[in-house]
């Protein structure tokens, strides 16, 4: 067995333990065959795994000099090793052997290197299983502000793919309109550690978003460079819930404005409407006497005129007053109840014009006000007969129809055969005074909108699938 053999050399002890401590690792030297000639205290750390009797092992690593390469010892720990020759041969203290052929190798633990790795790893993977409930992007930008690292809950949400992301800077990924403000703010948290926060909007291929963006400065894993981390929202749904309430407050605030002036209006016109009543029936009784000729025609013609007009003041009189009254105490209601007095009610105006279909799976009752959901319903019903023309009753078709798609909510959906609802106006049909009829009010809809909204409810609109509308009412289940 070679013999480990000491090294004459002209380092002074403190040479060598300067350069022991200089390296956080072992140093050695060895011949061709890898008997250990020299090595750093260091190593008799590694000499029973490495090398037992002075010899390296396994032989193995002579045939990979020179070279680097890892060790996996028996108690689990890596060893990297990188071995060179020197360019001179080392001087021996044997006189049959001179001088000798030396390799320098350097052996480095990466346990420690492993561990922190596998915990940064760990840490990346915990962000990951967070991230699906932030419902978002996390970017990590170096101090060029190039996009090193990113974290997305859902790829969808990302301008482009995130292969592509990584080495550019958001002015590069979304051009100088959209990226501006991003990469000064970035620029901001890089150089001067400013956090920002602001909101944006952004199509993306999930669609039209809004986003909610706050960067915050970090230093860098790896260097002393400080980086920045950009934590985008996707916060689409708030603002649309934000939008809608500011709409409901729109509209409460159009219905006290519209109650309190047709609370005025209702007065001076009962009057109006009583005398042009009795003016009405005078005229057309005189109007019929032949002694006047038909001279008064034309002023029977008149009253009749103002009679209408103020009969059509009436009426809208009557539903700017529905929208301002408050809605009933809720309790739990039975919609099939609520349907058929609804059918009922606006018989007259469906019955010439198509057949009324009922389909009804057994649902439980839903929180509401009856009396207001049969107000919700009736309004339905007339817009449906409305939008068919009178006359081919088999060809049309009006079906109610009641379902739970949801254990905490009940559907009642009104489909109807008529001329359907153009693209155009379909934005507007909730609108208060929207309407395309000559003689309607344009109030229906944002009453049944209204109503069905203070029950915690909805009412969806959406175009029939060969013609005509659906109109879809959801509300909650009575507790
Ligand atoms: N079932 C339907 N088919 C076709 N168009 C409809 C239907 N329901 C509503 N609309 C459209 O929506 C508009 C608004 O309806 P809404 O009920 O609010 O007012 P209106 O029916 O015009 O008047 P009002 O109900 O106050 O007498 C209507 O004018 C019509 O253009
Ligand atoms: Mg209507």
């Amino acid at each position: 067995m070679p013999k480990e053999q000491p090294l004459k050399h002209n380092f002074s002890q403190a040479l060598l333990d300067a350069m022991r401590d200089a390296f956080d690792h072992a140093v050695l030297a060895s011949d061709r065959t890898g008997s250990i000639l020299w090595r750093t205290a260091d190593c008799k750390k590694l000499d029973a795994a490495l090398a037992p009797g002075g010899v390296l092992s396994p032989a193995s690593l002579m045939d990979q000099v020179p070279g680097t390469g890892d060790v996996l010892l028996d108690d689990g720990r890596t060893i990297r090793w990188h071995a060179q020759l020197l360019p001179r041969p080392l001087p021996l203290a044997d006189p049959g052997r001179p001088t000798v052929e030396a390799l320098l190798w350097t052996f480095e633990d990466q346990t420690h290197t492993e561990r922190l790795r596998r915990a940064l790893d760990d840490a990346e993977g915990r962000l990951r299983l967070l991230s699906p409930q932030l419902h978002g992007i996390i970017f990590e930008l170096d101090a060029q502000v190039r996009i090193v690292r990113v974290w997305t809950s859902d790829p969808g949400l990302l301008a482009v793919p995130e292969q592509a992301l990584l080495g550019r800077t958001i002015l590069e990924i979304l051009g100088p309109e959209v990226g501006r403000q991003h990469h000064e703010a970035a620029l901001a948290t890089v150089r001067f550690g400013k956090s920002a926060r602001y909101e944006y909007e952004l199509d993306v291929p999930e669609g039209h978003r809004h986003f909610a963006t706050e960067s915050i400065a970090v230093s860098a894993i790896d260097s002393d460079e400080q980086h920045a981390i950009f934590w985008i929202r996707d916060i689409t749904e708030q603002v649309q819930i934000q939008q809608r309430l500011l709409e409901t407050e729109r509209l409460a605030s159009i219905g006290t404005l519209a109650a309190g002036l047709a609370h005025e209006i209702n007065n001076p016109l009962a009057y109006m409407m009583l005398n042009t009543g009795e003016l009405r029936a005078e005229f057309r009784r005189l109007a019929s006497d032949p002694k006047f000729d038909g001279q008064l025609d034309g002023m029977k013609a008149s009253v009749e005129m103002i009679y209408e007009g103020a009969h059509r003041v009436q009426c809208i009189v009557h539903d700017l007053l529905q929208l301002a009254k408050p809605v009933g105490q809720v309790g739990p209601v039975d919609v099939r109840q609520v349907i058929t007095m609804a059918t009922e009610l606006t018989r007259t105006s469906w019955e010439n014009r198509a057949r009324l279909r009922t389909e009804w799976d057994d649902v439980p009752r839903v929180s509401a006000h009856q009396g207001c959901l049969v107000q919700v319903f009736t309004n339905l019903l007339t817009n449906a007969a409305q939008a068919i023309a009178a006359g081919a009753i088999a060809d049309n078709a009006i079906t109610v129809s009641v379902c739970q798609p949801l254990p905490n909510s009940v559907q009642i959906e009104f489909r109807d055969s008529g001329m359907g609802i153009a693209e155009e106006d379909a934005a507007h049909i909730f609108e208060p005074f929207f309407t395309t009829k000559q003689q309607g009010t344009g109030l229906g809809l944002a009453i049944c909108q209204m109503v069905v909204r203070s029950f915690d409810g909805e009412i969806q609109f959406e175009r029939g699938q060969s013609r005509g509308s659906v109109f879809r009412v959801l509300l909650p289940v009575a507790e």
